[in-house]
Formats: C-alpha cells, sequence, structure tokens
C-alpha cells in the first residue's frame, strides 16, 4: 500500500524524500544515453556537425520509438556530436550533476567506444572527457564510479576484438566489458572468443540479453559469455528453468522500468514483470538505461516502479541493496554503501 497523507507531511514528499535518501547505485546507463536534446543541439554547433533534425522539437518527435532499433537509430545519430574530450566531459557531467540530485552514491557507466572511433574519434579522447568529469563528480559529491566499454552486437566478433585490444592499452581504468546494440538476431554467443580473453584478463564481463531477445540468449550469455552480470534480462521469465537458476545462482539483472515501457518490451509500466520477477527471488536492480530518450533518470524509475507496484520501503530498499552488491566496487567501497543503506533504512 501507498503511504496516507498526514496533516504534516504528504505521502508524495514522504516517498520521494525516502527515495531521494536511499544511496542508489546505477549499474546500467548508457553514457551516450543521457545527451539531453538541448547539449545535443548546443553541442551540434560547437563542432558544426549538421543533425537530421531542424530543431529540438523535431528531435522530440523523434522520440517515438517502436522498438530497440527505431531508438539505436537516434542514439547514433545524436551520438556524432560528440568529438572532443570537452564534449565527453560536458555529456558526463551534466549526468552526475543529475546523479548528485537523485542520490546516486555509486555509478558503472557504459560507453560504446566503436559509435566513436568509427567516426575518427580515439578512445583517447572520449575516455580522457569520461574519467575528468568522474572525478570531479567524485570530488564534489562522493560518487565512485566504473567505466565499462560495450561492444556493438550488430558488428562482427572480429571488430569486437579489434576495439578490444585498443581497451586493453587502458589496463584497469576499466573494470568490465559489456555487450550492447541490436539483439535480435545477434546472439552473445557469437562473442564467446573475446569475453574469454577479457575474463582471462581479469575483467568483469555484463551482457545485455533478453531485452528484445529470446531468454535462450540470457541462458547463452550465461554459459558461453560467463557474465557476472545480464543487462535486462526480462524475457529469463519465459524459461522457468532458466529463471530457477539465475535465482540459485543470484546472478544480478540490471532491469531498466522505463526503458522497457519506451521500447515497447512491455506496453505499459502495470505490465513491467518487475514484480513477479521479485516474487521469483531473482536478483533484479533498477537502473535508467537511456534515459535523456526515454523519460527519466534512475530516481525516476525507482518512483515509476513504487507507484506501478505499491512498492514498500522495504521493497525499494531491497532493490538498493541488491545495486550494491551487484556492483563491481571493492569490498570497502560495498561496505560503506552498506552502512549508507543501513542508516536509512535502519
Ligand atoms: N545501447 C543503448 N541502449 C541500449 C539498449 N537498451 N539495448 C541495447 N543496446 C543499447
Ligand atoms: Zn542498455
Amino acid at each position: 500500500m501507498a503511504e496516507q497523507p498526514t496533516a504534516h507531511e504528504p505521502a508524495a514528499t514522504t516517498d520521494a524524500a525516502f527515495l531521494r535518501a536511499l544511496p542508489k547505485v546505477e549499474l546500467h546507463l548508457h553514457i551516450e544515453g543521457t545527451l539531453e536534446p538541448e547539449l545535443m543541439f548546443a553541442l551540434a554547433q560547437r563542432n558544426g556537425v549538421t543533425l537530421p533534425w531542424p530543431d529540438i522539437a523535431a528531435l522530440r518527435q523523434a522520440y517515438a520509438f517502436v522498438d530497440l532499433q527505431s531508438f539505436l537509430d537516434v542514439y547514433y545519430q545524436g551520438a556524432a556530436v560528440l568529438r572532443h574530450a570537452r564534449d565527453f566531459y560536458d555529456l558526463a557531467w551534466a549526468y552526475c550533476e543529475r546523479a548528485a540530485a537523485d542520490g546516486i552514491a555509486h555509478t558503472e557507466i557504459f560507453v560504446d567506444p566503436q559509435t566513436h572511433t568509427a567516426r575518427g574519434v580515439s578512445l583517447d579522447v572520449v575516455i580522457d572527457g569520461l574519467e575528468g568529469a568522474l572525478a570531479d563528480a567524485r570530488s564534489r559529491w562522493g560518487i565512485t564510479s566504473a567505466i565499462i566499454p560495450c561492444f556493438l552486437r550488430h558488428l562482427s566478433p572480429e571488430q569486437a576484438a579489434q576495439c578490444y585490444a585498443d581497451c586493453r592499452r587502458f589496463g584497469d581504468r576499466f573494470v568490465g566489458f559489456g555487450l550492447d546494440s541490436s539483439e535480435r538476431d545477434h546472439p552473445p554467443g557469437a562473442f564467446a572468443e573475446v569475453f574469454a580473453q577479457l575474463r582471462a584478463d581479469g575483467y568483469r564481463a555484463v551482457a545485455h540479453a533478453g531485452e528484445e531477445g529470446p531468454a535462450a540468449y540470457v541462458r547463452e550469455a550465461l554459459e558461453q559469455l560467463h557474465v557476472d552480470r545480464i543487462d535486462h534480462g526480462v524475457r529469463c521469465l519465459e524459461d522457468a528453468a532458466l529463471v530457477r537458476e539465475l535465482a540459485a545462482r543470484a546472478v544480478p539483472l540490471t532491469v531498466c522500468p522505463l526503458s522497457n515501457v519506451r521500447l515497447g518490451v512491455v506496453d505499459r509500466m502495470s505490465a513491467h514483470p518487475l514484480q513477479r520477477m521479485l516474487d521469483a527471488g531473482l536478483h533484479v536492480t533498477i537502473n535508467s538505461d537511456d534515459p535523456a530518450y526515454f523519460g527519466g533518470y534512475l530516481g525516476d524509475n525507482y518512483a515509476a516502479v513504487r507507484e506501478a507496484f505499491a512498492l514498500d520501503r522495504d521493497s525499494l530498499s531491497r532493490l538498493a541493496a541488491n545495486a550494491i552488491a551487484a556492483s563491481f566496487a571493492d569490498g570497502a567501497r560495498k561496505a560503506e554503501l552498506t552502512r549508507a543503506l543501513t542508516s536509512v533504512t535502519g
């Protein structure tokens, strides 16, 4: 049940304050997906890049996505305005400001190197800008972070291996690697070799699976890529044995509720499988995916599921605790985050 308003404290304020105060961890956030229309147009002007939309209103009209690919087409075109380290700094700083306002204490951000290197922007430029902003956010708000480059699965495994070789130069400045982009007809198993290599080199591994693709892709990501977390994974519910295995092994699933509604993975929030996933004992976390495109940052995602499923404080705290446990932060930081969570939840 949602809380009842009292004379002194309207329920919305109380719930919002509780959500804001929860020390939140974000594990599924594409930094290119935080590019707000205003910044996109400002960077286009700064860099002399011509966008396919005449103005912000026209761009927003293009946000009527019908599936993942219709979103990716816009997302990749938007990313073309990012050319210099300062652009990546501005992008990540804008995200960090939102993260601070949302009460995010730790964030693990995805970046798509191939989207930029294909346009002649070196990975050094990308990472210089991102790391600058993340370092400043740590100094200013104490937000800790990690960077997870993702391979684009619509490109070949050979291209992923080339991307990995480029990324390898950065050593432990990356915590792990992921797999994203068009899921349909791009099974994760095709990338088994590069994932075996990166895991042998000591990196963590994650992969998008079971967003639009079938439950079999979730199993494949586990068995062939040996991932530590599954990104999305909502379609795992189509395979009861897989659900039992994910629950027994406490495999974290980085669920993105507003994204799933906007990309038509589910019809509406009330039809989202989140409650069923929790009831099945799955290790669910809440995330924002591409918040500039999907109508909300992490706090909005928590608020949306709280509202749709009348989640109480224990359930919201459980989701926040799951994210701490599933993060790639070191033990000391996890303990700190857990203490901060306990101080809010009691
Ligand atoms: N890249 C950015 N957002 C994505 C998503 N939701 N699924 C797959 N690839 C992505
Ligand atoms: Zn994603």
